[in-house]
């Protein structure tokens, strides 16, 4: 079956929590809700981007062991199809546990890759790239993510790269080839050692012709188009959990770009999508029809 989308990157099952802000170490507490749901970067966007309706293929391994069953299950939940993933003995999904802060909704994350593996250029098929519309990867799955960005590129494939933390000569080389790289501010900051958003946006613009967006919570996101810098606020949002804020973020863009909208657009739809995520506990628990990303910006744009 041919499908509209491909995501690759880290597949992770994680384990939210919420926690209160005063907790006694060494104690038991017991707390009002601890969520196992899929997780990270790209089964993320792959979730958000199957949800709307567009044929969404998950790219990696899978194994018969309970993290890789709830893994496969969460994306298959989403209507994510996981028929590419590959058999792979001794596979397990990366783990993460999130603290989720009861008071703003602050999450922080701690995540192993034991027994993880990435997908290997061995293992990838060429035409799951040059069939589809759009590729879509991270940044930590980069040996097997950086070959498929060479196939979109062969191919004319648009992709989206989601690029938060890594080997920097190998994120450099990823944000090279790829043509709408989005990463938060602190991705941005590792990569080009600079603090400021705009002196980041210039600095990566040197690497690439892609379009570059950088993404800061609840500060909005900042695209750089013909050497003018964009901003788009945050919508505001009752927060409850930012989890996966940024995955959806890139997820949404992807579904704007495949529907034609205009840079402005695509920004404004992604910004709206990721703040009705911020007000659900956990990354996948709601997913918004468009006409309530719409409602938003309506609502909230005079
Ligand atoms: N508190 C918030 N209120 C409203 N919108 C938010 C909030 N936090 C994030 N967003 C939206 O989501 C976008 C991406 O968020 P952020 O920069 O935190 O991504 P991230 O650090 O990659 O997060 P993650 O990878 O955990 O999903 C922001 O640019 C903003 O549009
Ligand atoms: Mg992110």
């Amino acid at each position: 079956m041919a499908l509209d989308v491909i995501v690759s990157g880290l597949l992770v099952v994680d384990i939210l929590a919420k926690v209160p802000s005063k907790i006694i170490k060494g104690t038991k507490h017991e707390i009002s809700k601890i969520l196992v749901q899929g997780g990270a970067p790209a089964g993320n966007a792959a979730c958000v981007i199957a949800k709307s309706g567009l044929k969404t293929g998950f790219v990696g391994y899978k194994a018969d062991n309970t993290l890789s069953i709830i893994a496969n299950q969460e994306l298959h939940k989403c209507g994510v199809n996981t028929s590419l993933m590959i058999e792979k003995e001794n596979f397990q999904p990366a783990i993460a546990v999130v603290e989720v802060d009861a008071n703003n909704g602050d999450r922080t994350v701690f995540y192993s890759l034991d027994n993880y593996s990435p997908l290997a250029i061995k293992d990838i098929n060429e035409d799951w790239v040059k069939n589809s519309k759009l590729l879509l990867v991270d940044g930590y799955d980069v040996t097997g993510n950086l070959e498929l960005l060479k196939i979109a590129k062969k191919h004319e494939t648009p992709s989206v790269l989601d690029i938060e933390t890594g080997d920097i000569a190998i994120l450099k080389q990823m944000i090279q080839l790829g043509d709408h790289i989005i990463l938060p501010l602190e991705g941005a900051q590792l990569i080009t050692g600079l603090k400021d958003t705009h002196d980041c946006l210039f600095a990566l613009g040197k690497l690439t012709k892609g379009q570059l967006i950088i993404t800061d919570g609840a500060n909005g996101s900042w695209a750089i188009e013909n050497n003018n810098i964009i901003h788009q606020p945050a919508f505001p949002a009752k927060v409850v959990d930012t989890t996966g804020c940024g995955d959806a973020f890139h997820g949404a863009y992807a579904i704007a770009l495949l529907e034609g909208k205009n840079l402005v657009n695509r920004m404004q739809f992604a910004s709206a999508y990721a703040s009705i995520i911020a007000t659900h506990f956990g990354g996948r628990s709601y997913f918004p029809n468009k006409q309530e990303v719409e409602n938003v910006i309506i609502k909230n744009t005079k």
